[in-house]
């Protein structure tokens, strides 16, 4: 499973990058408005930065407006996926970037039928959030699950990209589903190689170890 960020802060994406498990980074008008920045010029760094997709979405809701404002983000670098609202007129927009090879990442999907539409003209991803499902008393990725036997049932190639992630155990789950890819908050990222029991583990062999003469263990 694919790991990609969910931000627009640069100093995170760099800090993510080093660890090597960083496959791709996606945005919202909301991280845009926190980092501060010109969206345009934030979507050039971050894709000179990152090799992999960078999501990059679209404001306007008619879908005229929406092809504009895509086909300009996909024209800044190769490896914009233009982020699409599961609306109607989202859907109809996304039919007319597969067909002009744009790539489209289509969010704010909550259920698996939103997923279907999606697939059906051509999405390359599908992002269900589950984490504002669970936050309403719902099991959001129990709509992973599904998307994943519907997309297998037909042979549709657009990936699941969970998105909304809060705890490690969506990102197991995710993987567990067969989500294509995740997407997570950096806090999140960071947490993931934590497990109190490495640590206990690590402290016991640092102890044996130092009971170990000095000119045993030095080489
Ligand atoms: C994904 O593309 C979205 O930007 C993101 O996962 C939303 O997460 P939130 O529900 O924590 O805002």
């Amino acid at each position: 499973m694919k790991f990609f960020l969910d931000t627009a802060d640069i100093k995170e994406i760099r800090e993510a990058q080093e660890t090597g498990l960083l496959d791709g980074i996606t945005t919202n008008p909301s991280h845009v408005a926190k980092s501060g920045r010109n969206f345009i010029e934030l979507v050039k760094e971050i894709c000179e930065l990152v090799p992999g997709p960078v999501s990059a979405e679209v404001t306007a809701e008619g879908k005229d407006e929406m092809l504009r404002q895509g086909r300009f983000l996909a024209d800044l670098a190769p490896n914009v996926v233009v982020k699409v609202p599961l609306t109607q007129e989202g859907i109809k927009a996304v039919k007319v970037f597969s067909e002009e090879g744009i790539k489209t990442n289509v969010t704010l999907c909550f259920s698996s039928v939103q997923a279907l539409l999606a697939a059906k003209v051509g999405a390359t991803y599908i992002s269900p959030f589950v984490g504002r499902v669970d936050d309403i008393g719902s099991e959001g990725m129990k709509t992973i699950f599904e998307i994943r036997k519907i997309y297998d049932n037909y042979g549709f190639t657009t990936q699941i990209l969970t998105a909304s992630t809060r705890s490690a155990l969506h990102i197991q789950q995710a993987a567990l589903a067969g989500s294509d890819v995740s997407t997570m908050p950096m806090a999140l990222f960071k947490k993931l190689v934590n497990n109190p029991l490495t640590d206990i583990g690590l402290k016991l062999f640092d102890t044996d170890w130092n009971k170990i003469p000095e000119e045993y263990r030095t080489y």
